[in-house]
């Protein structure tokens, strides 16, 4: 008796728990209500009704179970939602999934092509919702799946692209924002007019080209790659063409989403409250936006301008934005060749015809023969080169990549063909040249080394006393050499030729010093002359010493000093000239902001630490620059900063109490308070400079006239207020919006505000900001800001002040930015 009440206990438990225990399948006789949900069976998805953002419209969607976030991976009525929570989810007997409102209409219902005679609908752990026959629900045959119709998610194990038998294009479409999952502007998909190849799209303008498949790699994203927990294929057939990826290890969960701000981002979750980590976010720089350069033109972020025009073109005169045109027309009777361009994103294949099964040279002679073929490539490059593609338009959009490895043949004239082929070998042999002459240098002076080796090692054992003698003199040599450092002392005549007698057409800029000419001497080359203003009561000897000391200043973040003049009166430093100006041209200006992505500006403001770094400390003297600002941050020829006008202030004001009364060199806006109030300046006044022209990095704006509407502060005040409201990312420049990598902007942000607080104690040194910029460590908060409110403190010190500086006072920059 009692063995049966147990049994009768247990029974009823074990439905209880049957009961409970999540579900992921529903039959014909179930349903799914606003509140219920399915699981599927190892718990890491669940479908049901959710509410996106801050809507209150509701939508049967799928989700990661135990993701705090609770990301949305697959929207069922995405383009009419629920309006409130009396939606029913059922499949009826046709194997059909309905979504009814309370007055039983259809809101949403599945494009089921196939049927079952028992149909259920069941979640799969992949997160892939199917309809099957409940008799084979152990086979792949589904009726209906979700996977077929994706949101803005791909989902590992769902296939992106298209299938030619049935015409089904899986293609993601964004969101409209983070509250509206209908179907936003952007679209991602495998696009088969030509060549297949994965296009990004806004509305119907192309965005960005993921690009052809070549059998190794993506042309337009080399950095897709295998990796010990992501693996990924693409089928690329008659039937089909698609990609697919897949995870090895199942405790780490990644989806691809088109993000309703246009980007193609793969994030990473591995359980628990971490979040979702962004392993890579496209596009990301200016040539990754399609055909930025125009025709034939090619576009690489390390070069300045970063279009160029392919071998053989120039630039088209009439419209220069169109990109470039032949410099030689062909003339289509096989007087045409080809040249061969490595190292390049191939162009947009739409438009492209191909073939799999031919070999190279015969698509070589095809393009050859065909008066409109511009250019041809292998189609698969795994196995060697093979198949071929053939373009017929223009060729855009191309981006030169490091990592590709294929090649393509342009048709040119056949007299630019031999001209650029003579300036490559040419080039390629000059190459040589240079490495043979390396290797013989390195050879002989090894040889040298070890015949003085020798002899020294000979000679060491009778004369042990001796040697250290020489040694040592040896040494107070090359101390002597280094002091009279070579620098040389220019004429004044040449100086006057080289600036036409310093016209004011060649002002390059103006700072506390003086001004800075342009010259070009006798030779061509160009250099920058500094024209110290006449206020040192410095002598002839002590400006010399001086001079020769800046010279050992020697770091590749230093503009370098290459010779000077004293005559008639003039103190006069000549520098290297740098073509690209310096910061405040670009940074300032929102076209020519778009040339500075986040990367650039990141390694601008890295470059710009390890200066005042080697200033600050490494330096024999300890300098402090008292100048630091966007005008004095020029740019090299690969956009390296190089800090201009240290070790001025040190020597050319005279006696360091009387500057401190007299004149306040540096401009305001970048000086920190106790130096404008009280005169004092240390390291920690440069470490405040340096955290201004930070935020103007970031922010593309001016704190001197900085204006908002909301209120008086400025841009310090602005940032400080923002970042106490969590809200900083607000004050990042638009024109690089699309660049940004978010923790390296936000620690910018953060060491910014740490070098601008009023206390000069509070401000880390130098070495400090270099390793809170790469380290991930947390940051201390930073407290207010030295000026707050421009305003006061302009008001006090007017009077006193030198007007030159303070003429900046009414400079108010608006940014109107089209973007
Ligand atoms: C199932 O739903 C679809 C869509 O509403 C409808 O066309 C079909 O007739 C339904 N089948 C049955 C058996 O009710
Ligand atoms: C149901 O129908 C009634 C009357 O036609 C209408 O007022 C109500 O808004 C409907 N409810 C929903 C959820 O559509
Ligand atoms: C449903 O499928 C048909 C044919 O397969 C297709 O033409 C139609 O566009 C699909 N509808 C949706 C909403 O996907
Ligand atoms: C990635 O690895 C899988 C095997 O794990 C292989 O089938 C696939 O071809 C590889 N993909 C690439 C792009 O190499
Ligand atoms: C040069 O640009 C103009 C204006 O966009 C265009 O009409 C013309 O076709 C271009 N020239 C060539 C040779 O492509
Ligand atoms: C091809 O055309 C060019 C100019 O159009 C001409 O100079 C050349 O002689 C021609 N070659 C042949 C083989 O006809
Ligand atoms: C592709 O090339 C092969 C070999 O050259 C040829 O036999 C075949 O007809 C070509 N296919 C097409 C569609 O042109
Ligand atoms: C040869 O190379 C130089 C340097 O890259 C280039 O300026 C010149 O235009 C080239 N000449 C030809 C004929 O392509």
């Amino acid at each position: 008796m009692e063995a049966f009440s147990l049994l009768l206990l247990c029974f009823s438990l074990l439905n209880l728990i049957a009961f409970c225990a999540p579900r992921d399948t529903i039959n014909t006789l179930q349903s799914i209500g606003d509140g219920e949900t399915l699981v599927s069976a190892d718990e890491t998805f669940a479908l049901g009704f959710f509410s996106p953002g801050t809507s209150k419209n509701r939508y049967v969607g799928i989700w990661y179970n135990k993701d705090p976030t609770k990301a949305i991976v697959w929207v069922a009525n995405r383009e009419k939602p629920l309006t409130d929570s009396s939606g029913v989810l059922k499949v009826n007997t046709t194997g059909i999934l309905v979504l009814l409102d309370s007055n039983n209409s259809l809101i949403w219902s599945s494009n089921t092509t196939g049927s079952a005679r028992n149909p259920v609908a069941k979640l799969l752990n992949s997160g892939n919702f199917v309809v099957q026959d409940d008799s084979n629900s152990d086979t792949e045959d589904f009726v209906w799946q979700s996977f077929d119709y994706p949101g803005d998610t791909i989902l590992p194990g769902q296939k992106l692209g298209r299938n030619f038998a049935t015409g089904l294009n899986r293609r993601t479409i964004s969101w409209k924002s983070s509250d509206d999952p209908s179907p936003g502007s952007f679209s991602y998909q495998v696009e088969i007019d030509g060549y297949p190849q994965l296009v990004l799209r806004e509305g119907t303008t192309k965005r960005f080209r993921f690009g052809s498949w070549n059998g190794i790699q993506f042309s337009g994203g080399p950095q897709l790659k295998n990796d010990s927990v992501f693996r990924f294929s693409i089928i690329s057939d008659e039937e089909e063409v698609y990609s697919v990826f897949w995870l090895v290890d199942s405790s780490v969960h990644q989806r691809v989403q088109i993000t309703s701000d246009g980007f193609c981002q793969r994030a990473s979750w591995s359980g628990g409250n971490t979040g979702w980590i962004k392993i890579s976010h496209l596009p990301v720089d200016y040539c990754d936006y399609y055909g930025n350069c125009g025709a034939y033109a090619s576009c690489d972020t390390n070069r300045f301008p970063m279009c160029n025009c392919l071998d053989g073109f120039v630039q088209n005169t009439t419209d220069s934005s169109s990109g470039c045109v032949r410099r030689t027309s062909l003339s289509c009777n096989h007087s045409d060749g080809f040249v061969k361009f490595s190292g390049l994103k191939l162009p947009d294949t739409e438009g492209t015809r191909f073939n799999r099964s031919m070999r190279l040279e015969d698509c070589r002679i095809l393009c050859w023969n065909d008066c409109s073929c511009m250019a041809y490539a292998a189609l698969d490059v795994s196995k060697g080169p093979n198949g071929c593609l053939l373009w017929f338009g223009n060729l855009i959009d191309m981006k030169v990549m490091s990592a590709s490895d294929e090649d393509i043949y342009i048709k040119m004239a056949g007299i630019e063909v031999e001209a650029i082929e003579q300036n490559r070998s040419t080039k390629s042999k000059k190459r040589k040249l240079k490495i043979i002459i390396a290797v013989s240098c390195v050879l002989s002076f090894g040889i040298l080394i070890l015949c003085l080796a020798f002899i020294i090692y000979g000679w060491k054992k009778p004369h042990k006393g001796k040697i250290k003698e020489e040694t040592e003199s040896g040494a107070i040599n090359s101390h002597h050499d280094e002091d009279d450092l070579e620098l040389p002392l220019f004429d004044m005549c040449t100086i006057t030729s080289a600036t036409s007698n310093f016209s004011s057409d060649n002002i390059l800029g103006t700072g506390g010093f003086g001004s800075v000419y342009k010259g070009i001497l006798e030779n061509g080359r160009e250099i920058a002359v500094k024209r110290l203003s006449q206020n040192s009561s410095q002598g002839l000897q002590e400006f010399k010493n001086e001079v020769m000391h800046i010279a050992k200043l020697q770091h590749r973040n230093l503009v370098k000093l290459l010779g000077y003049c004293i005559q008639a009166g003039e103190r006069i430093l000549i520098y290297e000239f740098m073509r690209n100006k310096s910061l405040d041209f670009f940074i300032f200006d929102c076209e020519k902001g778009k040339l500075l992505d986040w990367p650039k500006r990141f390694l601008i403001i890295n470059g710009i630490v390890r200066g005042l770094l080697y200033l600050h400390q490494d330096s024999r003297h300890r300098i402090v620059h008292r100048d630091l600002k966007a005008g004095n941050i020029l740019l090299d020829d690969e956009l390296n900063p190089r800090i201009s006008d240290f070790g001025l202030a040190r020597s050319f004001v005279g006696n360091e109490n009387q500057a401190n009364t007299r004149h306040i060199v540096g401009t305001y806006g970048y000086l920190s308070p106790e130096y404008i109030v009280d005169g004092i300046y240390s390291t920690k006044s440069d470490v405040y400079s340096f955290g201004v022209l930070v935020l103007e990095i970031v922010s593309g704006k001016r704190n001197r006239g900085f204006i908002h509407i909301d209120h008086n502060f400025n841009l310090l005040g602005h940032a400080w207020t923002l970042f106490s409201e969590g809200k900083c990312l607000q004050i990042v420049d638009p024109s690089i919006k699309d660049s940004i990598h978010l923790p390296e902007v936000l620690r910018s942000i953060h060491v910014s505000l740490l070098c601008v607080q009023r206390n000069s104690e509070d401000r880390p040194s130098m070495s400090c900001v270099l390793t809170m910029l790469s380290s991930e460590w947390a940051l201390p908060q930073p407290k207010k800001p030295g000026f707050f409110i421009e305003r006061d403190v302009v008001g006090n010190r007017s009077s006193s002040s030198n007007n030159k500086l303070l003429s900046v006072n009414n400079l108010t920059v608006t940014q109107v930015c089209p973007r």
